[in-house]
């Protein structure tokens, strides 16, 4: 592998972009993969607006044979089976020592590592939205994973300018799992209309979170928060303190995820 690994992200939504952007600010090749030609425009847009210039660096392609790079970093859809198509069709594609990664929030790394077929060049790389902002980066380990290449993952966040820290893959890995309650909480505060999506938001940002848990979720996607908790809760024996919320599986069903289609729990201008 080179001095300055190659990057192939794969996803160009909300994180995809972000992450993208991230590694070709810090001087990295990076090429951006999406199905979906208007992702791709969108994507380039976002990161043009946020990042002026870095756009022209970064290859956008929608097509699958150029995803061809020192690592792989898949942020498409959260659904396993579509990851470990596309997994296996990019490892017939690359060389031997390429590391593929995924920035799942809420799936086993170490099953989506075994299904993909290199469990020993597979790891978890998880990112927080927005991407370009937040410093923390997850790396996911399995037991498969020789201790370099974890180490190798390590200095390539670090490099990224992000703080990698390591964890096990455990449903929800670390952040996702101690945040839940504070979605789920808020959720089931609605949903016993104890308080209303503004007060509750107001309230919690008024004792010093940055963000109110509904306004997070719209940041998040709807679709992406509901489909982390029904795997968290699932994969942990469904513990009724994690029940995913009838609310946001609402949302989900009409279309209402959040900022990027313009309608969650608030309505935004689409970008
Ligand atoms: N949204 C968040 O806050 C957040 C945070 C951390 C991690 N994640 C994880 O990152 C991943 C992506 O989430 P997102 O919020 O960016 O989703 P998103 O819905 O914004 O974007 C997903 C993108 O993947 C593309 N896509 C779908 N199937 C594809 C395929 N087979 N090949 C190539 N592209 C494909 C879609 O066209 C879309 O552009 C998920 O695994 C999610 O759990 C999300």
């Amino acid at each position: 592998m080179n001095n300055h690994p190659t990057i192939c992200v794969c996803g160009a939504g909300t994180m995809g972009s972000g992450i993208a952007q991230v590694f070709a600010q810090n001087g990295f090749q990076v090429t951006l993969f999406d199905v979906n030609e208007k992702m791709l425009h969108t994507a380039k847009a976002r990161i043009e607006k946020y990042a002026p210039g870095i756009s022209a660096e970064i290859k956008f392609t929608s097509s699958p044979v150029e995803c061809v790079a020192d690592v792989i970093v898949e942020a498409i859809v959260e659904n396993a089976e579509a990851k470990v198509t596309l997994f296996n069709k990019l490892i017939a594609i690359n060389g031997p020592e390429t590391i593929f990664t995924t920035n799942t929030s809420s799936l086993s790394v170490t099953g989506l590592a075994e299904k993909a077929g290199v469990p020993g060049r597979f790891a978890g790389l998880h990112f927080f939205n927005p991407a370009p902002v937040m410093k923390l980066v997850e790396i996911v380990v399995t037991s498969y994973l020789p201790e370099e290449r974890a180490a190798f993952l390590s200095n390539l966040v670090t490099r990224a300018g992000k703080i990698p820290v390591t964890c096990s893959d455990s449903p929800g890995f670390i952040v996702n799992r101690v945040a839940r309650p504070y979605y789920l909480e808020a959720l089931y505060l609605l949903e016993k209309n104890v308080s209303d999506v503004v007060s509750i938001d107001k309230l919690m940002e008024a004792t010093g979170f940055r963000m109110g848990p509904f306004k997070l979720m719209d940041l998040i996607g709807n679709d992406v928060n509901y489909s982390v908790s029904c795997i968290v809760h699932e994969s942990l024996g469904k513990p009724a303190r994690l029940k995913p919320s009838a609310i946001q599986e609402n949302k989900v069903k009409e279309g209402a995820l959040g900022r990027k289609t313009g309608k969650g729990y608030y309505e935004y201008p689409v970008v």
